[in-house]
């Protein structure tokens, strides 16, 4: 609520709209108490005066920018920014172009002004790469303009010496597209010339203090200011400006701006190129006709600038030395006296950088000018130069004011006439505010048939003697009966005494005071005429940009008709400006000088008053209070403050002026403060809408209280709701899960019970079948896999096929122990076979013959295993070789089975003779070895039965049948060397023949038949029996002993 006591504290009110008695003194006073206080800004309504403190004060920070951004206008501590948020919002939201006139004179601030609401506009406006470019471009096109520019006069350091308008374009969301710079009258009389303790523009000094000794040779230029005639030869340091940085600084603007490196060279050529000028110096000489004439007294300097421009230096020297007159159908060329060859060559170097000044701005406005075809939206911001009073007033004063009562008169339209004519045309009770309405002034000044301009064209322009004079005359008869002209002659015609007016001036009665202007010079400026041999020569220059500059140079394009005048050219351009200003929303900006000394938070009351008077700010104060300070259409009135009742919000049914109606009876505001118009509702006192605004502010504070509380009302509950959903969700899945695994756990322990059950039941009724079977094939099939192994594994490991072999693996289980032990037997019996098989008759016959033998003996009589190793060779005799036994072979034929010698032992003596022994398959032969001849044959058939001992001995008893013939004498004994294979041959021989077996006694005792009677044969093993032969020894008659080893 700073503010609010800021706008009402009755010391210094922030808004003198509010003042108190109103007059003079207690505004003059107003505004020094609070210039006193460091508030350099107040309101009148919603103009802001501006009060230079010429001191940098702490209220431009990023803080206070934030502070006013969005803030109510009326709420807030007056403030250049206040204004500036309340445009570019008005702008934003409400679709409205805006344009900022900023007036005051020289070195109020208006530039600075300017720059504040630039810069805020800046900040305030939203960012990202691309705004941010144009930002920077818009911002930095002032260094650029100020230094081309600005000057230091005797009243302001950094004074513009031409008018500004700018246009910055915002697209619809407020950002900023680009803009259009548009600038009035430069005043390039400066160039050539100006007052003691000034400064010609600012670019000189930057350049000579700031460009680098390449780039001052590059231009041919030195660093002394001094050198140049045009910088008055003079030291030209600023106290607290630095000339260099600042040259830096304009440099660092251009790039950003967008100029090539190439343009900013040849800017800065042109640039060299007028202050070299200046320094062309000239002298008199006398043509042979007598006439005067004038020549290049240096050449140097002419020859450097050609060097520059890329120009015959002899075109120039003549183009600044002579001049083309064109009389009907001839030229001819004269000589130009010294004086006429300064003033051309002046001529040539003010045209030059006023030219290159528009350049400038045009190239500016090439770089941010926005696309066209894209919806913009318009800011403009005025800083033009302010009204001026000098001591000698010329042409450019003239001009100047004449601006300066154009914008009084688009202030006084609009504020003060057009606010009366709208209480008119809203029906408003009224008692009309006198103020004073400066048209009659301007049409003094403009009017196109009678004006001063006009008069002043006509004088130009015409043939015949042409000076000031006959144009003063003009001015006199014309203006003799108007209020607010004066010159010598109408006030003798008055009969007045004034001394203050000299005869060769006029005075005009300005809205902001009297004025006395000197005409000497007029004409001349207005014609502002330039030699045509100059262009030309400028034209045929090589350098591109200084020749752009001179189009009318060409030849081609010559032209008889005069240029507009520049009275001519400013009345135009201030037409458009007026026109483009009339189409926008103005906010003003009025700044007061309050000393002439620039000194800080000095405040002198006359020089404010005078200011204060021709500003017209009373005027401005009355009207307001006597008006209403606020005014809007029923429409968004309502919109705005409805919420003020209850009846209005949230919606109003009817008509918006019965809303606003209803609302404002409401709220109870003294009737005098409110008036209902036809469209619009009317508010006399800013505290009233201040009260307004206050109310609705707690109102939406409240409001937005209740949004939130509602809102987070609904957030809780719905999040509640969701939560709630959400919990039940979740248990009722969690639930159904929990019931869906027990149902599952049931259900498994169900069927495992019903399984087990069942499997119980089951089991228990095919328990017998089931399990002995079971086991049974589980017995068998492992079983049959382990025969299926071991039989496998078998034939891999069979033993190999030798007969000797008894090898057999063992059997892995030891139930296959039978079947390994029968396999084994199995194979050794097929290896066998086998081997059997491959056997000759011979050999087995010898084999069956041994296995006999096996079968009789073995384990039974010693002598088997001696035979063991013995072949049964069966022919020992050698019957068929021998012829001794060919008789013997004859018996034998091809029945004989076995040929030996044996031993017969005598029955009687027990004596042994040798007898050789034939086994045939039907007989068994004894014959006498010596003879060859049988001597006994027995048959087959008579052969009882043999008896041989247990012992190893060849022994052995023929016992014969009692009825055969052939044993007449009884048994036979017999020693045989082959006892064993004889036994065996017998035996096999009788089985052949007599398919019997042949009885066979071992034993140590038996009895024989002798043809005496029987003989008991007792076997004695004793040591005299010799090596192997058994000795027989008859005991009596019916016995013998046989002594065997
Ligand atoms: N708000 C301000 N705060 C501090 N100093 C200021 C302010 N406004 C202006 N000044 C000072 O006053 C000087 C002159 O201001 P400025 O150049 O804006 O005047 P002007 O009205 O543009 O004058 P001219 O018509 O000659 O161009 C500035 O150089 C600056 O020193
Ligand atoms: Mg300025």
């Amino acid at each position: 609520m700073e503010a609010t006591t800021s706008l009402l504290d009755a010391a210094a009110v922030g808004d003198l709209v509010l003042l108190d008695p109103l007059t003079e003194e207690s505004l003059l006073h107003t505004l020094q108490e609070r210039f006193r206080r460091s508030d350099i800004y107040t309101y009148i309504g919603n103009v802001v005066i501006s009060v230079n403190p010429y001191q940098s004060l702490p209220i431009y920070t990023p803080e206070k920018v934030q502070e006013y951004h969005n803030c109510n206008f009326f709420a807030v501590n007056p403030h250049i920014y206040a204004i500036a948020d309340d445009a570019y919002r008005s702008l934003r939201d409400r679709d409205r172009d805006q344009c900022i006139l900023i007036t005051g004179e020289s070195g109020a601030g208006k530039t600075e002004a300017s720059k504040l609401v630039m810069s805020y506009v800046a900040a305030v406006c939203s960012k990202g790469e691309e705004v941010d470019k144009v930002k920077e471009q818009l911002l930095q096109s002032n260094p650029v303009l100020e230094a081309f520019g600005n000057a230091k006069t005797v009243r302001n350091d950094n004074s513009s010496r031409f008018g500004k308008y700018m246009d910055v374009e915002f697209d619809f969301k407020g950002e900023p597209l680009g803009g259009v710079i548009s600038n009035y009258l430069l005043e390039k009389s400066r160039i050539v010339r100006h007052v003691k303790g000034e400064r010609n523009f600012h670019i000189f000094y930057q350049l000579l203090a700031g460009g680098s000794a390449q780039l001052l040779q590059q231009l041919k230029l030195r660093q002394d200011c001094r050198h140049y005639s045009y910088l008055n030869r003079e030291s030209s340091g600023l106290p607290g400006v630095d000339d260099a940085a600042n040259f830096r600084t304009m440099q660092d603007a251009m790039r950003v701006i967008g100029f090539s490196p190439a343009e900013v060279t040849a800017l800065l050529e042109v640039t060299a190129v007028v202050l070299k000028l200046g320094n062309v110096q000239l002298s008199s000489s006398y043509q042979a006709s007598g006439m005067e004439a004038c020549s290049i007294a240096e050449p140097q300097e002419l020859q450097e600038i050609c060097e520059l421009i890329g120009l015959d230096p002899g075109t120039l020297e003549q183009a600044l030395c002579s001049r083309t007159v064109k009389a009907r159908d001839e030229t001819v060329l004269t000589t130009l006296s010294v004086p006429q060859g300064y003033y051309g060559r002046d001529a040539l170097a003010k045209n030059i950088y006023s030219r290159l000044f528009d350049w400038l701005v045009n190239r500016i406005n090439t770089s941010i000018q926005v696309k066209p075809g894209q919806q913009r939206k318009v800011m403009g911001v005025l800083d033009i130069y302010g009204f001026e009073i000098f001591q000698d007033n010329g042409f450019e004063q003239f001009i100047i004011n004449y601006c300066n009562e154009k914008l009084q008169q688009i202030f006084i339209l609009m504020t003060l006439k057009e606010e009366q004519e709208e209480y008119v045309r809203e029906g408003i009770q009224w008692t009309p505010v006198e103020f004073f309405d400066n048209s009659i002034i301007c049409n003094l000044i403009e009017n196109s048939k009678g004006g001063i301009l006009a008069m002043l064209d006509e004088e130009c322009l015409r043939p015949g003697v042409v000076n000031e004079d006959t144009f003063l005359t003009k001015l006199n008869q014309l203006f003799a009966a108007h209020k607010h002209y004066e010159s010598k002659e109408t006030q003798n015609a008055r009969r007045v005494m004034d001394a203050s007016l000299p005869p060769q001036c006029f005075r005009i009665h300005h809205y902001a005071g009297k004025v006395t202007y000197n005409v000497t010079g007029f004409i001349e400026k207005n014609n502002d005429l330039l030699f045509r041999d100059l262009s030309q020569a400028m034209w045929a220059a090589r350098h591109e940009l200084l020749r752009s500059l001179f189009p009318e140079g060409d030849p081609q394009k010559v032209s008889l008709k005069l240029p507009p005048t520049a009275g001519f050219q400013f009345k135009a351009s201030v037409a458009t400006l007026m026109k483009n200003l009339y189409s926008k929303n103005p906010n003003y900006i009025r700044c007061i000088k309050p000393n002439e000394t620039k000194t800080a938070m000095l405040f002198m009351p006359e020089l404010v008053l005078g200011q204060v008077r021709y500003l017209g700010l009373m005027e401005n104060v009355r009207v307001r209070r006597a008006g209403y300070a606020f005014r809007q259409l029923y429409g968004p009135f309502l919109e705005r403050y409805k919420m003020l009742s209850p009846r209005t919000w949230p919606r109003w049914a009817g008509g918006d002026r019965e809303g606003a109606e209803v609302l404002l009876a409401e709220l109870a505001f003294p009737p005098e403060e409110l008036a209902f118009g036809y469209t619009k509702i009317f508010i006399r006192s800013p505290r009233t809408l201040f009260d307004l605004e206050r109310r609705r502010q707690e109102r939406v504070a409240q409001l937005a209280t209740l949004i939130q509380k509602t809102f987070r009302g609904w957030r809780c509950r719905t999040q509640y709701q969701l939560m709630r959903k959400s919990q039940i969700v979740i248990s009722a899945w969690f639930r159904g899960h929990l019931q869906k695994n027990k149902y599952k756990q049931m259900k498994r322990s169900a069927l495992i019970i019903q399984a087990y059950a069942r499997g119980w039941k089951v089991r228990r009724a095919y328990r017998r079948y089931f399990r002995s079977e079971a086991s049974a094939r589980l017995a068998n099939f492992i079983y049959r896999r382990l025969v299926q192994k071991f039989l496998v594994g078998l034939r891999r490991n069979l033993p190999p096929l030798l007969v000797m072999d008894r090898t057999w693996p063992p059997a892995p289980y030891k139930f296959l122990a039978d079947a390994n032990q029968e396999l084994r037997s199995i194979f050794y019996r097929w290896k066998c076979k086998k081997y059997r098989e491959q056997l000759t008759p011979q050999r087995r016959a010898l084999l069956q013959a041994k296995l006999c033998a096996s079968e009789l003996f073995k384990d039974k009589k010693t002598l088997y295993s001696k035979s063991l190793q013995q072949p049964f060779q069966g022919e020992y005799l050698g019957l068929t070789q021998n012829p001794k036994y060919q008789k013997l072979h004859a018996v034998a034929k091809d029945k004989l089975v076995m040929a030996d010698t044996v031993r017969k032992v005598n029955r009687a003596s027990g004596k042994t003779v040798p007898r050789l022994l034939l086994l045939t398959t039907e007989h068994l032969v004894l014959a006498d070895p010596k003879a060859a001849q049988p001597k006994t044959v027995l048959s087959l058939g008579d052969i009882h039965s043999i008896s041989v001992t247990r012992f190893s001995d060849g022994f052995l008893a023929l016992h014969l049948k009692e009825t055969s013939t052939g044993g007449a004498k009884g048994d036979f004994l017999l020693i045989s060397d082959h006892l064993i294979e004889l036994v065996t041959r017998l035996h096999q021989t009788f089985m052949d023949t007599m398919a019997q077996a042949l009885p066979l006694h071992i034993a140590d005792q038996f009895s024989t038949r002798f043809q005496k009677g029987d003989v008991a044969v007792t076997v004695v093993e004793s040591a005299k029996a010799g090596s192997g032969v058994p000795v027989c020894k008859k005991r009596g008659s019916h016995k013998m002993e046989v002594l065997v080893h």
